[in-house]
This record gives structure tokens, C-alpha cells and sequence, in this order.
């Protein structure tokens, strides 16, 4: 057992797992978006990097992508409701197909603010993928269009999600350990 898996509590999702729900999705994607003239896959940073990688291969479309940067958490497993953009995508979105891929949400502040905006620009539709949801959370409505799995009330790790910047490099999706931040 490595140093970051003593830290895991339990692993909720295993790689395999994760790759045959995935697959899925980009199948239904590569499906739901045959007939539009253009596609544009937004990556959420650092979050849905792994999950972004995997999905994207997975979809038989001529894709275009970009990755944003947004604020929410800091260093801490409490979120704080505001929301900055850090880093801008670096092309006009104005009548373009948009698909956000995002690694959880949350209380779907982020993703909310974020997708009202991209509206407001001009997109010719918006929509949004992520790989997990925590509905016990949630404060404002938020449609998921494509998911990858629900999960209750606990602060997962891994496959991109990280606790103060770290594990985001394990292979899997596992619940952290409170004594990390206990
Ligand atoms: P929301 O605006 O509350 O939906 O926050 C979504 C963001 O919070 C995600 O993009 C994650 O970065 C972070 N987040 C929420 N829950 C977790 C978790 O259990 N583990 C790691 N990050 C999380
Ligand atoms: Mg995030």
C-alpha cells in the first residue's frame, strides 16, 4: 500500500469500472450530437483532467477542446458558494454545441454560474457531463445531461479529485479518510 492509499477509506469506484461507465457516455454522446455541425468539449480544471482524457477518446466525433479554470473550493472540503473564472476558454463559443465535463457536483454553484454564463454568450446549446453528483448536497437546481454515478454524502479522492491538491493522481475513485482532515 502506497502513501496516498493509506489515506483511502474506502474505494467507492474501481478504474474498470469507471472505464466501462465511460465508455457509455461517450457512446451516448457520440450519438445525442451526430447530426451538429460542431462540437466544443469544455474541461473543467484540475478536477476533470483523468476524466476528461478518457471521455474524450471516447467519443467518435470530430471534437474540438478547451479547458477553464474556475474557483470554488480551497484548500478545504467546505465549499464557499463564490465563483471565479481563472482561466477563460481561448475561443468564441457564439453559436457553438458546448459540453462541460466536470469531475462532481456539488452543490452545482460552479456549474450553474458557469453554464448561465455560456448561455449568455451565445452558445447554440449548453450541456453538461460529469462524472459524479452528490444530490444530498445540492443548493441550486442543475440538470446533469450525461453522468457518471451518484454518490452520497462523503468527500471522495482520486481519478482527478483531489483533498488540498493531492491524490488526484490515484487510479480510482475512494472516499478520504477523516483523519486526514480530522
Ligand atoms: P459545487 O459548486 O459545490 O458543485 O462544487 C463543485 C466542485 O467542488 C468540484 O469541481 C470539486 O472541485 C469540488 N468538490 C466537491 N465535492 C468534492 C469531493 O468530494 N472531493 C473533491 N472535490 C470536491
Ligand atoms: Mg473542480
Amino acid at each position: 500500500m502506497n502513501q496516498m492509499e493509506q489515506d483511502v477509506k474506502k474505494i467507492l469506484f474501481s478504474k474498470e469500472e469507471i472505464q466501462a461507465r465511460i465508455e457509455e457516455l461517450g457512446k451516448q454522446i457520440s450519438e445525442d450530437y451526430k447530426d451538429a455541425k460542431s462540437l466544443l468539449v469544455i474541461g473543467i480544471l484540475k478536477g476533470s483532467c483523468v476524466f476528461f482524457a478518457d471521455l474524450i477518446r471516447q467519443i467518435s466525433l470530430p471534437i474540438e477542446i478547451e479547458f477553464m479554470s474556475v474557483s470554488s473550493y480551497q484548500d478545504s472540503s467546505i465549499s464557499s458558494g463564490e465563483v471565479k473564472i481563472t482561466k477563460d476558454v481561448n475561443t468564441s463559443v457564439t453559436l457553438k454545441h458546448v459540453l462541460f465535463v466536470e469531475d462532481i457536483i456539488d452543490t452545482g454553484f460552479t456549474m450553474s454560474k458557469v453554464m448561465e454564463m455560456f448561455c449568455e454568450r451565445g452558445a447554440a446549446s449548453v450541456k453538461l457531463c460529469s462524472l459524479l453528483s452528490k444530490p444530498d448536497r445540492r443548493k441550486v437546481e442543475i440538470p446533469i445531461d450525461y453522468l457518471g454515478f451518484t454518490i452520497p454524502d462523503e468527500f471522495v479522492i482520486g481519478y482527478g479529485l483531489d483533498f488540498a491538491e493531492k491524490y488526484r493522481n490515484l487510479p480510482y475513485v475512494g472516499v478520504l479518510d477523516e483523519k486526514v482532515y480530522l
